[in-house]
């Protein structure tokens, strides 16, 4: 009997529509254009503005984008798996929001926490919902506000996050292609390094909490980067290996936008090179969980149904992998 894979048929992000260049951010922090570009290669990002303007935004848009141009019915969607740090609230999950806010009433919901690698883990969770038949059709979106929890007082970290977010559908396939194998990792010990100080269970917020700015993502930034480096590029190293790839097989590398000498680094290390990195940092920054689908929508057009495509991401927690795919289809649906 053949293996049932999980395959993408489909692919679609949504940014907001406000710019924030470099620029900008002179007149906010101490800094420059080209400090900035320099040292991680962004020149704006987007900001979702206005009230009550949570995640759920960015997934549901990307969402609606992608059943129209799939033809999907929500009432078909089995399931959706929203990867995010930034949730509208604590609870409910998010999923369920985006899900009751695009009609999916036959779909049950729910969020993953893995901050950049949050796409990584729910697309391979998405996978294995596919693969044991109970679903047919399973969307994951990676979706992150990260201007909701971005201290624009901290120079170091302001510049380099923005909005933004992208979603796939899945579906069942016997064809050699989809999700082919994935690697995940976690490492508590790194939690330091990269996290909120308060607002959650262990340090509820209070008036203190606020007022010493403990509700903004923590960075120290020169060691996320240290591990960041030499683990995305070794778990895309072992996936080729264990998967028999060579440099040449790889059609793309689709790597999490954080920094663009983190990505060289892990170009450099695979052996791919520039023409086959997707890349899209300086127009839309770290978005989070919503770096990897943003790529694959701005660089859906130039997919060829069979390509090798090694994802990879690095972020809190901290969080790392890579997955191996064989795209499904041709060009823009
Ligand atoms: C944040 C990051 C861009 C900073 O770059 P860096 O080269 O490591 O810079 P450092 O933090 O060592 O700081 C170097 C100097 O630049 C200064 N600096 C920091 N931010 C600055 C800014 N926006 N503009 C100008 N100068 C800045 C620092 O104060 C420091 O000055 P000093 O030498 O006088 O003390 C980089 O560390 C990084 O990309 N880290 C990983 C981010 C990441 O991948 N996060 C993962 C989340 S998924």
């Amino acid at each position: 009997m053949k293996k049932t894979r999980a395959v993408i048929t489909g692919v679609h992000g949504w940014v907001p529509e406000y710019v924030l260049t470099n620029r900008e951010l002179e007149t906010m922090v101490d800094t420059n254009d080209e400090w900035i570009v320099t040292r991680t290669g962004i020149k704006e990002r987007r900001i979702l503005k206005g009230e009550n303007q949570g995640t759920s935004v960015i997934g549901i848009n990307a969402i609606k984008g992608l059943l129209k141009k799939t033809n999907t019915d929500p009432e078909d969607i089995d399931l959706i798996i929203c990867a995010t740090v930034t949730p509208d609230m604590p609870f409910p999950a998010t999923a369920n929001i985006i899900a009751d806010g695009v009609g999916a009433k036959n779909s049950f919901s729910f969020d993953i926490s893995a901050a950049c690698s949050g796409f990584l883990y729910a697309l391979t969770m998405g996978s294995q919902f596919i693969e044991t038949g109970m679903h047919k059709k399973v969307i994951v979106v990676g979706a992150d506000k990260m201007s909701s929890i971005i201290d624009y007082q901290d120079r170091a970290t302001c510049i380099i996050f923005g909005d933004g977010g992208g979603a796939v559908l899945l579906e069942p396939t016997e064809e050699e292609v989809g999700v082919m194998d994935s690697m995940l990792k976690s490492d508590g010990s790194g939690a330091p390094y990269l996290h909120m100080k308060a607002g959650g269970s262990r340090r509820p917020a209070t008036i203190e909490s606020v007022n010493a700015r403990e509700h903004f993502a923590f960075q120290e930034g020169s060691t996320v980067f240290k591990f960041a480096v030499t683990n995305m590029a070794d778990v895309s190293a072992k996936i080729m290996e264990k998967n028999n790839l060579k440099s040449e097989d790889i059609a793309w590398l689709v790597p999490h936008q954080a920094n663009k000498r983190i990505i060289d680094a892990t170009a450099n290390r695979m052996g791919v090179g520039p023409d086959k990195v997707m890349l899209n940092i300086e127009r839309y920054g770290n978005t989070t969980a919503g770096t990897l689908p943003l790529c694959l929508w701005d660089y859906e057009p130039q997919l060829k149904k069979g390509d090798n495509i090694i994802l990879a991401a690095f972020g809190g927690g901290f969080t790392w992998g890579s997955i191996y795919l064989k795209w499904g289809y041709d060009g823009a649906k």
